[in-house]
């Protein structure tokens, strides 16, 4: 019994860990779907499960990592850059310079494709079986990206957004690129939270409508001025107003230069202080935050999309709905990686 008891808490422990050295993580991405989840209109979620298949069950978090699993498979190759955006000009922490060009090849265009398909797809419901799998991946697709574009390190081409990093987790060797990813999100987890996910995910929500507030109402807030993209996608991304991929990559990749790159050095334990600036108060819990907004603003997104009529409110932001057991549901998905 005891044997069985410590062998699935070392599995956990170890998938666990497995999640931080991916993607912005299996973990952060599931979050970011978590978080959306809570914030879709009962009609949207409806939808979304129509367009997933059954496995995901309907949840965001399920499907918001595949796209880290296949990005190596030859039939989706041409995804892998989608996932970043490069920075001419830029070098962290001296200079953040984000200024978009239209490249068909970076992770704005590949929030702008995906959102006009699903939008033209939602026009015209796909007819063939063919049709109905790549609105399943422009879905699973969006819902990844939306995680990436907030993931700062994603905004900067600096030594491969971080990888080329070096840097120390207490003893262990590891990257700033692997430390955003994953590894700052677990840790506070584990110290805040008794490692629980769920616990996690309950504040997070809770600091949107209380220690985030009024700036969080305003996360799905897009100036139509400055969101006027030139990409050959806008005739069907106009009418989603809450979408501005440009501005928002614009505002991570300032963070490059004031919290994630800032005194790099690759001796520091990142493990320590900087841990401490980056997920506490002295940045109004930034790990946590971007997790949030990024999820806010994706189930923001979906919708307009699929819930057009669904009330606004006055700063652009959807009604709170309560989720509570397709939360939970979600929450095993966390802890089995
Ligand atoms: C848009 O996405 C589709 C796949 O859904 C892809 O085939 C196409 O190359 C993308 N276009 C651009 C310019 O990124
Ligand atoms: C929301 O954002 C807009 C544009 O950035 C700004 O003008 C407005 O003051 C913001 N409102 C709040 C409540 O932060």
């Amino acid at each position: 019994m005891r044997v069985t008891a410590s062998l699935l808490v070392a599995s956990c422990l170890s998938l666990l860990s497995v999640n931080s050295v991916q993607g912005f993580g299996i973990l952060g991405h599931t979050l970011t779907g978590q978080v959306a989840q809570q914030f879709l209109t009962p009609e949207t979620a409806k939808q979304v499960k129509e367009i997933l298949s059954p496995y995901y069950d309907g949840l965001l978090s399920k499907a918001a990592p595949w796209p880290d699993m296949i990005k190596r498979q030859a039939k989706y190759r041409w995804t892998s850059v989608f996932h970043y955006v490069n920075t001419p000009g830029d070098d962290p922490p001296g200079v953040c310079q984000f200024e978009y060009l239209y490249s068909g090849k970076d992770v704005v265009n590949g929030l702008f494709n995906m959102t006009s398909q699903l939008q033209q797809y939602k026009a015209v419901e796909p007819s063939t079986p063919e049709d109905i799998s790549i609105r399943e991946d422009a879905l699973r697709f969006f819902v990844h990206f939306m995680g990436d574009v907030h993931q700062p390190l994603h905004i900067s081409g600096k030594l491969r957004g971080g990888n080329g990093a070096a840097a120390k987790w207490g003893r262990a060797k590891t990257n700033l690129h692997r430390v955003w990813d994953g590894q700052l999100i677990l840790k506070d987890i584990k110290d805040r939270f008794d490692n629980n996910p769920k616990a996690y995910l309950d504040d997070m929500i809770d600091m949107t409508r209380g220690y985030w507030q009024p700036e969080a109402a305003n996360w799905t807030y897009c100036d139509p001025a400055k969101n006027a993209a030139d990409n050959p996608w806008s005739e069907h991304t106009k009418a989603i107003t809450t979408l501005c991929p440009m501005e928002w990559a614009k505002e991570m990749n300032k963070l490059d230069c004031s919290i994630v790159w800032k005194d790099y050095d690759p001796l520091r334990d990142y493990s320590a202080d900087y841990f401490e600036d980056a997920t506490g108060p002295a940045h109004g819990y930034l790990v946590q935050k971007l997790i949030a907004m990024s999820g806010i603003r994706m189930a923001a997104i979906l919708n307009q999309i699929y819930d057009p009529q669904a009330p606004l409110t006055e700063h652009g932001g959807f009604v709170v709905q309560d989720q509570e057991s397709v939360l939970f549901e979600s929450m095993r998905f966390v802890k089995q990686g």
